[in-house]
Formats: structure tokens, sequence, C-alpha cells
């Protein structure tokens, strides 16, 4: 185990399968978050509801921190080790150059993208985990939930730069999936000539989807709410 974890392979597979599992982690947590938009707030509120109590979920929250916390690490050993064995840059790649970019630039953008997360977790989850939340009835006065649709809305809606921070970090997102996604499928294995071009494509559909997906939340409360 020691061994794959320390060998440049071994490093490699850790960040496409943690990769992979923080990808799946966006598509449900993008899901979700499109509920935002649909109703006055009871639809997304029972689903943040059902997020934070089923014990599915609740186990999961620590294997995503640490998929999160091996990702970083893994990240950094990497890109620190490459800059050492390559001094001199290589030449410019030809090739789709947003997409070379991206994939030259994935430590820059994951950087980016943290900075992004720690702003964002202190806006949301610590104030949910942590602070004073103020809570809703449904159904009759049956259930009482957080009422965690009043909590972003209030920041989109009375903040403008949260908006324009929230949009950064979806275009961040985005760049930093349009490598990862495909390069991940490489690593473990789907790399024949047929399937990079495939992943390519489905990769770019992907990071398009989440990008917009996740800026079209604070677009919306920006100018219809
Ligand atoms: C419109 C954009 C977004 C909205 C409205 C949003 C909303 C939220 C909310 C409300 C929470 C707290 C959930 C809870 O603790 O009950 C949360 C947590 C979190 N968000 Fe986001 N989010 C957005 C974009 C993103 C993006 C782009 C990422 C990743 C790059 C991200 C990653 C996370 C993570 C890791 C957590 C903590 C784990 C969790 O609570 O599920 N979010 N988000």
């Amino acid at each position: 185990m020691s061994g794959l974890l320390s060998s440049s392979l071994g490093r490699k597979l850790i960040m496409s399968v943690t990769g992979l599992f923080l990808m799946l982690f966006l598509t449900v947590h993008l899901s979700v978050n499109l509920l935002l938009m649909f109703g006055d707030g009871e639809l997304f509120n029972q689903a943040a509801h059902f997020m934070a109590t089923n014990p599915a979920v609740k186990i999961m929250e620590p294997i995503l921190a640490a998929g999160f916390i091996f990702h970083i690490f893994y990240a950094t050993i990497i890109t620190v080790r490459n800059q050492k064995a390559r001094p001199v840059k290589y030449a410019v790649t030809k090739g789709n150059e947003l997409t070379s970019w991206s994939s030259k630039n994935m430590y820059i953008l994951g950087g980016m993208l943290f900075i992004f997360m720690a702003i964002h977790i202190a806006n949301f989850f610590w104030h949910i985990k942590f602070g004073e939340m103020h809570q809703v009835t449904y159904d009759n006065g049956l259930t009482y939930v957080d009422d965690t649709y009043s909590l972003v809305a209030g920041l989109f809606i009375n903040y403008w730069m949260y908006d324009v921070l929230y949009i950064i970090g979806a275009i961040l997102l985005g760049l930093h999936l349009s490598h990862g996604f495909w390069s991940a499928f490489q690593t473990i294995g789907w790399n024949s000539n047929v399937w990079i071009k495939r992943l390519e494509i489905v990769a770019k559909v992907f990071a398009v989807v989440m990008a917009v997906g996740f800026s079209i939340i604070p677009l919306f409360f920006l100018f219809f709410k």
C-alpha cells in the first residue's frame, strides 16, 4: 500500500480516484442546488434537510473531506516533483488551446478553486453547522427544517460581489474539470485511441454543464429575485 502511495503511477491513480469521487459529489451537489430556482424554497429546504440528516449521506461526509485532502495533497506532491524534474518548460503544445492551457495549469486552477472553496464553506456549511439558523415548518407543523434557502438567497440577492465570485468559481471549476475528467479516465486505463477522443468530448460536456449549472444559480437570484 505504501508502495502504491509513493510511486508516480500510484499518486496519479489516487488523484484520479479522488477526482472521480469529487465529480460524483459535484453532480449531486448541483442537482440539489438547482432546486433553489423552483418554487418558494420548500423544495430546496426539504432536499437540503434530507441531505443533512440521511445516514448514508452522513457517512459520506468524512469520506468527502478525506477525498479533498488526498486530492490536494497528492496534487502538491506531483506538481513539486514535476517542477524539479522539468526546470525548462515544455514548448507550447498544439491542439485545443483551452484544454492544453487547463492541463498545464491544473495546480494553479486547483489553488484558486481552493480559495473559492474556503469562502464557500464559510458562507454556507460553517454557518449551517455552527451559526444561528432560522427554521421553517412544513406539513402543517409536522417538520421543522433549517431555512437554508433564505441563507443562500439572502447572500445572492443582497451581495452582487458574491454572485460574481460564484460565477468565477464555476468557470474555474469548468476549466479544472475539462482536463481533470479526461485525465482521470485515462489514468485508470481508458486510454485507447477511440476512448481518448470520446472521453475528451464527454469531459468538455461535463465541464460546461458544471460551469453553466453552478453559474445560473447566482445569475437567477441577481436578475429574477
Ligand atoms: C451556486 C453555487 C453553489 C451553491 C448555491 C452551493 C450551496 C451549498 C450549500 C447550501 C452548502 C451547505 C450544505 C449543508 O451543509 O447542508 C454547500 C456545501 C458545500 N459545497 Fe456548495 N454550492 C455551490 C457551489 C459549489 C461548488 C462550485 C463547489 C465545488 C467546487 C461546492 C462544494 C461544496 C462543498 C465541498 C460543500 C461541503 C459539503 C456539504 O455540505 O455537502 N459548492 N454548498
